[in-house]
């Protein structure tokens, strides 16, 4: 017997690859500062179980393959006060972004077809990618202008008559780049000329560290065809175990697709949904309080690694990540050093090596994306230890 060639196709995800050795220092007694995830550590609002106890069905039953209705209306008013409204059946309720991003790309791709993409991007893109034999054509972008987008003739570059859409997260995971209005309307130009969808990836929309907001692909009304929005309240309100997500967009044809995809896995989780429509009613001011939490962390982050010398990198804009360049030749090398050789009083860190957010083999290998999810004290702790890290690596094992 033998697993299908397409779930061979699948590598291990790059945040979780250095899980053995970060499981033997543990075992060891070390203390791991993990900047390699993406789970924030904020508390998940207590609306969310509250609503769940008042749950008083007999039976937990499957619920519309849509979505249960107070959900989708409470995700239609939260887009009605971005000033983009959508009727109840542009959205369909997924477990998790990531089934939205699953379902999108298996309504839109047959093996062969090609995305265009900005690379670095989202690990996980990939494993979605080869499971459906989805060719990557990859725009370069560098971490020395802060992982922005090239000019549209570049971008253009990349698109052939089999490229049926674009495809990224912003603000970005792992980039930290929150994209410019240029770049997003140099994406809708190209993606009218050349026919194709915008799977908008705005999970992390309200974490963003200056005065400027996330533009959503939703408010390019001239574009409602070819725009696809997956969002999630996995980082929105700090629940990333609900597994709620949704995919929107007004494109009727690709909404019937991923309807009866929904219908295929018969229903999202009930209780969960019921959760995340008490998230929706929460004042304003909780994002504030989040937003102002991670970008202390942000201030930190960056400022300790500016201070280090050779990193390369730019500020990063929104999410709570950030990729930067190492003076080091394998990052990924330097980071199981970190786990298996390297501790100061018993702890040590640990971060996502940079290759893996690529789709050009070769790319990021002196690069490793960071999460700032830790508090305050530790992320100072962390970086004290990787600057230490850094010094002792270069002078003793790289030399
Ligand atoms: C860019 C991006 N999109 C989508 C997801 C999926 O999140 P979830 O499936 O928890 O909604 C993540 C999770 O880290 C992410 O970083």
């Amino acid at each position: 017997m033998e697993i299908s060639k397409r779930i061979q196709r699948l590598k291990t995800s790059p945040v979780r690859k250095l899980n053995p050795y970060a499981e033997e220092a543990e075992r060891k007694g070390i203390k791991i500062h993990h900047l390699n995830i993406g789970q924030p550590d904020i508390e998940t609002p207590k609306k969310f179980i509250e609503a769940i106890g008042k749950y008083d069905g007999k039976t937990l039953k499957y619920e519309h393959s849509r979505g249960i209705k107070p959900l989708l209306k409470k995700i239609q008013e939260y887009y009605d006060k971005l000033g983009i409204h959508y009727e109840e059946d542009e959205i369909v309720i997924t477990n998790g972004g990531s089934e939205g991003l699953s379902f999108s790309l298996l309504a839109i791709f047959d093996e062969g077809d090609e995305i265009l993409v900005a690379e670095p991007y989202y690990a996980n893109y990939n494993s979605f990618y080869d499971v459906l034999g989805i060719k990557r054509n990859a725009v370069r972008t560098y971490a020395e202008n802060g992982f922005h987008l090239p000019n549209r003739d570049e971008i253009e570059k990349h698109i052939t008559p089999k490229t049926k859409a674009y495809m990224f997260s912003n603000p970005s995971n792992p980039t930290g780049v929150v994209s410019t209005k240029r770049e997003l309307d140099d994406i809708a130009y190209l993606s009218k000329k050349h026919d194709m969808f915008i799977i908008s990836d705005e999970v992390y929309r309200e974490f963003v560290y200056s005065d400027r907001k996330a533009i959503s692909f939703g408010t390019y009304k001239d574009l409602s065809e070819n725009v696809i929005i997956i969002d999630s309240i996995s980082k929105r309100f700090s629940a990333c175990g609900a597994r709620i997500g949704c995919i929107i967009s007004k494109n009727k044809d690709f909404m019937n697709a991923v309807f009866r995809e929904c219908q295929m896995r018969l229903s999202a989780p009930t209780l969960e949904m019921i959760g995340a429509a008490a998230l929706y009613d929460l004042p304003a001011n909780y994002f504030e309080e989040s937003r102002k939490e991670y970008d202390n962390r942000r201030k930190i982050l960056f400022e300790e690694l500016t201070k280090m010398e050779g990193v390369i990198m730019k500020e990063p804009e929104g999410a709570f990540y950030v990729l930067v360049k190492l003076p080091v030749k394998n990052a990924e090398d330097f980071a199981i050093w970190l786990l298996k050789d390297f501790n100061i009083d018993g702890e040590t860190v640990m971060f996502a090596p940079g290759e893996g957010f690529y789709a050009t083999a070769g790319l990021g290998v002196d690069e490793v994306r960071m999460s700032y999810v830790l508090d305050s004290k530790d992320l100072k702790r962390a970086m004290h230890i990787l600057k230490e890290g850094l010094i002792k690596y270069r002078k003793e094992v790289e030399k």
